[in-house]
């Protein structure tokens, strides 16, 4: 399963980059707002910290609009990664980027036809939000079920993005399920490797350890 961190905090970035365990970046016009930075100089920067998938999110709401801003985005870098959202402009949009080989990553997908239709367009990504779906009493996990099968039932290369994640629960179910992708905030990534146990023990071998005396090297 790939990590992608869903933020488009610069420092947060660099310091999972750092732990060689993100293997992309996903943002939205809310977390670049968020950044309080320009867009462009903010996605510029986040595309020199990974190698992987930077996810850019287009606001035209037309295709051919969204096709004028992607011109402007993809000349930022080679990873970028162009976000549109899951409308039928969206999707014309997608299928034409997708067929210039530009990466694609369909967002706000909230239903197993939306994505039917997104893997149909060519989307490299597609990003069903569960936690958006929990917070009106739909099971968010199911959702992902769903387009598991239905990508494996017809051979559809589409990677499912899990989105909208809040807890390290939602990270272990996706990964049960399947996703291909789980794109977490940064707190929840950094969260995982917290276990009180491990804790624990290794408190009690540093104990143990100063009391032989001894040091390694
Ligand atoms: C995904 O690409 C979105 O940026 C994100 O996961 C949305 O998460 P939220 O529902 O917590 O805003």
């Amino acid at each position: 399963m790939k990590f992608f961190v869903d933020t488009a905090d610069t420092n947060d970035i660099k310091e999972l980059a750092a732990t060689g365990l993100l293997d992309g970046v996903t943002t939205n016009p809310s977390l670049i707002m968020k950044s309080g930075r320009p867009m462009k100089e903010v996605i510029a920067e986040i595309c020199e910290l990974v190698d992987g998938p930077v996810s850019a999110e287009v606001v035209a709401t037309d295709a051919e609009g969204m096709l004028k801003e992607a011109e402007e985005l993809i000349a930022i870098a080679d990873n970028i990664c162009i976000k549109l959202p899951l409308t039928l402009e969206g999707l014309k949009a997608c299928r034409v980027l997708a067929n210039k080989g530009v990466q694609t990553n369909v967002t706000l997908c909230f239903s197993a036809n939306q994505a039917l239709l997104a893997a149909k367009a060519g989307a490299t990504f597609i990003s069903p939000f569960i936690g958006r779906l929990d917070d009106i009493n739909v099971e968010g996990l199911d959702l992902i079920a769903e387009i598991r099968q239905i990508y494996d039932n017809y051979g559809f290369g589409t990677e499912i993005l899990a989105a909208s994640i809040r807890t390290a629960n939602h990270v272990k179910d996706c990964a049960l399920i399947g996703a291909d992708v789980a794109t977490i905030p940064p707190a929840t990534l950094k969260g995982l490797v917290k276990h009180p146990l491990t804790d624990k023990g290794l408190e009690a071998f540093m104990k143990d350890w100063a009391a032989t005396g001894q040091s390694i090297v």
